[in-house]
């Protein structure tokens, strides 16, 4: 059943009780043509997480997936996974809970000083398309919002934890999508904005490269969303594109 949301953003939300994966169900609504369609559940009984990992997706969080046909090349479509980075987490501080992003796009909530964190949700994108052209992308995003952290995996949080109470979540998600919207329509102010809710830059990292492991500070992002790191080894400013990236105590 589709949902009625007071949406200012131009979405429309088809709403399930339950499903596998949303962006499984966003997949086939991208493969039928469909955009600015989001494709929200209560649960997902097969919910994915980003490096094959199993995403936990039990009744009261957010599980959404949205489906776009953006006018761009492949190399801008991270732009869009830290856009919806930067919408989830501005949407959770306007609940009053301090969230930040962990690189690439992980939603955290720090925890003291010294980059420790708990996360709170997580960004999944799959997309389709030519070299030169983006046929269809799909930005699944998942909130640990009126759950207990107990019944999650280590090192989750959730809003509930985290705000004491629970979240409206029409009201969230419709902050979601607006943020979302803006953030998309102005992909050259993505990085700015995901700068200034970084958690991760000016931390001691580890990141696992296919090949070999990177240690040292994270000190910028580029253009185009990847890590750049002041490497222990080799003294000199590495970039990584893509990956996982761990906060080492300093
Ligand atoms: C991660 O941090 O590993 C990404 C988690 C992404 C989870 C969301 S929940 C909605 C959508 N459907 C899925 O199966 N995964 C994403």
């Amino acid at each position: 059943p589709a949902v009625e949301f007071d949406l200012e953003a131009p979405f429309t939300v088809e709403y399930h009780d339950a499903v596998g994966s949303t962006n499984e169900v966003a997949r086939e609504r991208a493969t039928d043509g469909a955009t600015d369609v989001v494709v929200l559940a209560d649960e997902q009984t097969g919910g994915r997480g980003r490096l094959e990992r199993e995403w936990s997706s039990p009744a009261g969080g957010v599980w959404l997936s949205i489906v776009t046909r953006p006018a761009i090349t492949p190399a801008r479509a991270p732009l869009y996974t830290l856009a919806a980075a930067v919408a989830t987490t501005r949407a959770v501080r306007e609940g009053g809970v301090d969230a930040r992003i962990k690189w690439p796009n992980d939603v955290v909530i720090p925890v003291g000083e010294d980059g420790a964190y708990r996360k709170l949700a997580g960004i999944l994108t799959e997309m389709e398309g030519e070299t030169d052209r983006v046929e269809w992308l799909t930005v699944g995003i998942g909130v640990n919002a009126n759950l207990d952290a107990d019944g999650l995996p280590e090192g989750a949080t959730t809003i509930r934890d985290e705000a004491g109470e629970d979240v409206d979540r029409r009201v969230f998600v419709q902050r979601l999508l607006e943020e979302f919207d803006d953030a998309r329509s102005d992909l050259d102010g993505v990085v700015p904005a995901w700068r200034e809710l970084a958690l991760t830059l000016g931390q001691r990292v580890r990141v696992d490269r296919s090949s070999s492991e990177l240690v040292g500070e994270a000190v910028d992002i580029t253009d185009s969303g990847a890590l750049v790191v002041q490497s222990d080894e080799s003294g000199e400013r590495e970039t990584v594109a893509a990956g996982d990236c761990e906060h080492l105590r300093p």
